[in-house]
Parts: structure tokens; sequence; C-alpha cells
């Protein structure tokens, strides 16, 4: 699948207002499946505690089921409110470590206006696994889960 069809099919879950549980894990599943880079995609959900909780993911487990804001590479996203495209981790002083193979990461936030719900986090083992063109795909997908957050918030505030 690619990534237009897979904004697509999220469009139509999110108009369906299928759960999000279900949305999330959708859209895990497929964008993993959308480059051979990826080695492990999941998402990140961001709590009131501000505390980032790991939520569905493709790869090998992670110790990392709970990040701080402002903690590695995906707790600063939050904390500085950016997406962050981490060419080469051996060079990021406080990324925790997922795996050994690690090389590159990419966090793109799920933010709808000034709230950030969560992010979309991939780690490669290639050094520079995410150039333009895939970051800006992976930035879609993360504006629908976007709008599936908000519609869930609409219905259930
Ligand atoms: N590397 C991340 C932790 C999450 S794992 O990559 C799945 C970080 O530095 O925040």
């Amino acid at each position: 699948m690619d990534v237009n069809a897979l904004v697509a099919a999220l469009e139509r879950l999110v108009a369906e207002e299928a759960e999000l549980s279900t949305i999330l894990e959708t859209a895990v599943r497929k964008l993993h499946e959308t480059n051979p880079r990826f080695d492990w995609t999941g998402i990140y959900e961001l709590f009131p505690d501000s505390v980032l909780r790991l939520g569905p993911f493709v790869g090998a487990p992670t110790d990392h089921v709970f990040i701080g804001v402002g903690d590695g590479v995906c707790g600063t996203a939050v904390a500085e409110r950016r997406n962050i495209n981490v060419p080469d981790v051996r060079e990021v002083q406080n990324y925790l470590a997922c795996s050994a193979e690690t090389r590159s990461e990419l966090v793109v936030l799920i933010q709808s206006g000034e709230t950030i719900h969560g992010q979309i986090d991939i780690d490669s083992h290639s050094v520079a696994a995410f150039d333009d063109e895939t970051v800006q795909a992976v930035e879609r997908v993360a504006e629908v889960l976007a709008r599936a957050y908000a519609a869930r918030r609409a219905r259930d505030p």
C-alpha cells in the first residue's frame, strides 16, 4: 500500500467514526509497510500528566513504554513542539536507545492547532533514512490521525 492509499483508507475510517485504536493500529501497520527502511514504526500518545505512553507499534519490543516530556528524541519533540529528524542517533546525547541497531530516527507530532495528541516515531537501521519525501508522507499520515483524535474529542469531550 502506498501512502496515498493509506491516507485514503484512514480518511474512510475517520468518516465511518471507527474506534481511534483501530485507526492508530491500521496507520502503524500500513505505514511500516510503505518503506523498507522503516525498521520500527510506532505511536506514542501524550497523556495529561505530560508522559508519552507507547501505543501500537511494529518492530522489536522496547523498554521505553513511558517517556517524559523533554526526555530523549520523543520527549524533546513534544517539549519543543516540533518534528525531529535525526540522521545519526549516535550524535544525539539524550537519545534513548530502543535497539542497538538503530541509526536514524524520525518523530512527527500528531497535532491539532495547539494540542499535541501524540507522535509517530520511526527508527531505521540505515543512517539518514528519512528524506524530504518520506517526512512529508509521514506528516500526511499524522494529519489524518490528528483529525481522528479531534473527532473523538468532539464526540467524547
Ligand atoms: N529513541 C527514542 C525512544 C523510543 S524508541 O526509539 C522506540 C527517544 O530517544 O526518545
